[in-house]
C-alpha cells in the first residue's frame, strides 16, 4: 500500500474559493484504495461551515516554535468517503473570515501551515511515501523535506510533487521577511532556489525542490513554458520540463450528475434532456424575475471575477451580448470592477441581465442545469473546472482556446457535426462576440445541431477515472 498525503490550502466540502478545492477534495477518493492510502491535510479554518467544523475529531495538539515564539498546532481528523482529512489547528492564523485576505499574512500563515502540517505526520504516526503539494500556499514542503526535516529517520526518502494550479499566484515577499518566517538559511536565497527577480518566492520552492511538478492540463504545461503564461517561471519550468507533465482535471461525477442532482429543478439526464433540462430553465427564469420564454438564449457565467477569466472582453461586448433574445445570468465576486459592471447591466436591462454578486452552490448548479451555453472567455486558464460542469450538466460552453479549455472543449464543426462547444483562438472581444453570435444562430436556426452537440457534450467523460490513472502512474514512478 503505497501512502500519499495531500497537502494544500482548501478541499471541498470543507473549504472552497475555486477549483483548487474540486480537486484536492475529489482526486485522492477517486485513487485506486487496493494500492493508495491518500489522505489529506488543510488548515482548520474558523469560517468553514458550522455544522462541518464541529464533526471533527480532535486528535491531539503540540508546539512549535515559530517567527520566534511558541505556537500552538492543534490536530483534527475526519474519514469523508473512505479518504482521511486532517486539520492542523491555530485560531491566530486561521481564526479570519476568509481562507485569504492580506498578503503579507498570508505568507506568514502558510509557512506556518507547511511546518505545522510535516510536524503533524510522526504526531498522528502517518508516514506518507510522498506528498503531494498544491500551489504557492505549500511552495516550501518540497524546500522542507531536502533541509531541516531530511536529516531524521521518519521524513528521510518522502518523494514530493507539486502542483501548478496558477501560476499568477506564488507568495512573494522579500527575502528578508520570507527568510525570517521559513527559517531557511541564505543559502536558498539566490537566484537558482527561492529568489525570483529579487523577491523570496515560495512557489519557487516547490518548483526547485519537488521531484516531479505537474499542472493540471497538457495545454497549460506547454504554455508555461514560454515568457507570455510563464509569470518569470518559463525559463524555470523549461530548465524541468523533464520532471512537468499536464495532467487534466477531473471533476467529481457522483456530485455534478443532473440525474441526481439535489440542488436544481429538475433533474435529467443524455437520453431526456430535450423534454427535461428546459424546465430548468423556465424555473431560474421565475426565480430571478426573467420573462419565462423557452425561446430566450440562457447564457451562464460563473466565476472568480477577475482579469484572468477574460471579462474585459465581456465587459466590452456587454451590450451586444444582451441582445432582446438573450439572457445573461452571472454569478461570481471578486474585483470589484466587475462586480459594478455586472450589476450595472442588470440595472440597465432588468429583463435580460441577472447579477448575483456572491457565492452559492446551491445557485450555481441550478445556473449549470437551466443555461443554454455557458461563457468562460479566459486570458489564461490552467484547466477551468466550470466548462467540464457545464458539458456534464448538457450546457454547451463557449470558451477561448488556451491552457484547459482547449483540451476540454472541442469546437463545433458543423461540416462534420463534431463539437461540444464554442470556441474562439485570440484575446479579442470581437472574436468573442463572432462565436457567441455563431452559437445563438446554431441555437436558433439548426435546433437538431445544437441538441446533437449536447448529446456529444454530455457524453464526454471528464470523471476521474482517467486522470486519476495518471497521477497513480507518477506516483509509482517516483515512489518506485
Ligand atoms: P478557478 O479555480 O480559476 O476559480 P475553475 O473553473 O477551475 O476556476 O473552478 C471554479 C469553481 O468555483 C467551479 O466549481 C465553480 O462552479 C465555482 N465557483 C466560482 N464562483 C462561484 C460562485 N460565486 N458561487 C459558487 N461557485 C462558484
Ligand atoms: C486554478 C485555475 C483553474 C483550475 C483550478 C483547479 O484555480 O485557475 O483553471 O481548474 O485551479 O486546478
Amino acid at each position: 500500500m503505497k501512502k500519499i498525503l495531500f497537502v494544500a490550502s482548501e478541499a471541498v466540502p470543507f473549504i472552497k474559493t475555486g477549483g483548487l478545492a474540486d480537486v484536492v477534495g475529489s482526486l485522492p477518493k477517486y485513487l485506486d484504495k487496493r494500492y493508495f492510502d491518500a489522505r489529506v491535510i488543510l488548515p482548520k479554518y474558523m469560517c468553514m461551515r458550522e455544522d462541518i467544523r464541529n464533526s471533527l475529531e480532535y486528535i491531539g495538539a503540540f508546539y512549535i516554535d515559530y517567527a520566534g515564539t511558541r505556537k500552538y498546532v492543534g490536530v483534527l481528523k475526519k474519514e469523508l468517503d473512505g479518504v482521511i482529512f486532517y486539520f492542523i489547528d491555530n485560531e491566530e492564523y486561521f481564526g479570519g473570515p476568509t481562507p485569504y485576505g492580506d498578503w503579507l499574512y498570508d505568507i506568514e500563515k502558510f509557512i506556518f501551515f507547511s511546518q505545522a502540517a510535516l510536524c503533524a505526520l510522526p504526531f498522528v504516526d502517518f508516514r506518507p511515501d510522498l506528498i503531494h503539494c498544491h500551489d504557492w500556499q505549500t511552495g516550501l514542503v518540497p524546500v522542507y523535506l531536502k533541509d531541516r526535516f531530511a536529516g531524521g529517520e521518519f521524513f528521510r526518502g518522502i518523494k514530493s510533487v507539486f502542483t501548478i494550479h496558477n501560476l499568477k499566484f506564488q507568495g512573494t515577499w522579500d527575502v528578508k521577511t520570507i527568510k525570517y518566517f521559513s527559517g531557511l538559511s541564505d543559502y536558498y536565497f539566490t537566484p537558482d532556489k527561492l529568489e525570483a527577480f529579487k523577491d523570496g518566492n515560495l512557489l519557487k520552492g516547490g518548483l526547485v525542490y519537488a521531484d516531479a511538478i505537474t499542472t493540471v492540463s497538457k495545454t497549460y504545461a506547454n504554455e508555461i513554458q514560454n515568457p507570455f503564461y510563464g509569470e518569470g517561471m518559463d525559463g524555470l519550468l523549461r530548465a524541468r520540463k523533464n520532471d512537468l507533465r499536464g495532467i487534466v482535471n477531473g471533476i467529481d461525477y457522483n456530485e455534478f450528475n443532473p440525474e441526481t442532482d439535489k440542488l436544481i429543478y429538475n433533474n435529467y439526464n443524455s437520453k431526456n434532456f430535450r423534454k427535461e433540462k428546459i424546465k430548468n430553465k423556465r424555473a431560474l427564469q421565475n426565480d430571478l424575475g426573467f420573462p419565462v420564454d423557452d425561446r430566450k438564449f440562457m447564457l451562464a457565467i460563473v466565476s472568480r471575477l477577475t482579469d484572468q477569466k477574460g471579462l474585459d472582453l465581456v465587459e466590452y461586448m456587454m451590450d451586444q451580448i444582451c441582445d432582446e433574445n438573450t439572457q445573461l445570468v452571472v454569478l461570481g465576486t471578486g474585483d470589484p470592477r466587475y462586480e459594478n459592471m455586472f450589476r450595472h447591466y442588470a440595472w440597465k436591462y432588468p429583463d435580460r441581465v441577472s447579477a448575483n454578486i456572491y457565492y452559492s452552490e446551491d445557485m450555481s448548479h441550478k445556473m449549470y442545469a437551466a443555461a443554454d451555453a455557458f461563457l468562460m472567455p479566459s486570458l489564461f486558464e490552467p484547466c477551468g473546472l466550470s466548462q467540464l460542469m457545464s458539458l456534464r450538466y448538457g450546457t454547451l460552453p463557449i470558451v477561448r482556446e488556451t491552457g484547459g479549455l482547449c483540451d476540454t472543449v472541442e469546437s463545433y464543426n458543423e461540416f462534420e457535426s463534431k463539437g461540444t462547444g464554442f470556441s474562439f483562438a485570440n484575446y479579442n472581444a470581437h472574436e468573442m462576440m463572432d462565436r457567441i453570435n455563431f452559437a445563438r444562430h446554431i441555437y436558433y436556426d439548426k435546433k437538431r445541431e445544437w441538441n446533437k452537440m449536447i448529446d456529444r457534450a454530455m457524453a464526454v467523460d471528464f470523471s476521474w477515472k482517467q486522470s486519476a490513472l495518471e497521477y497513480q502512474a507518477l506516483y509509482d514512478w517516483l515512489i518506485g
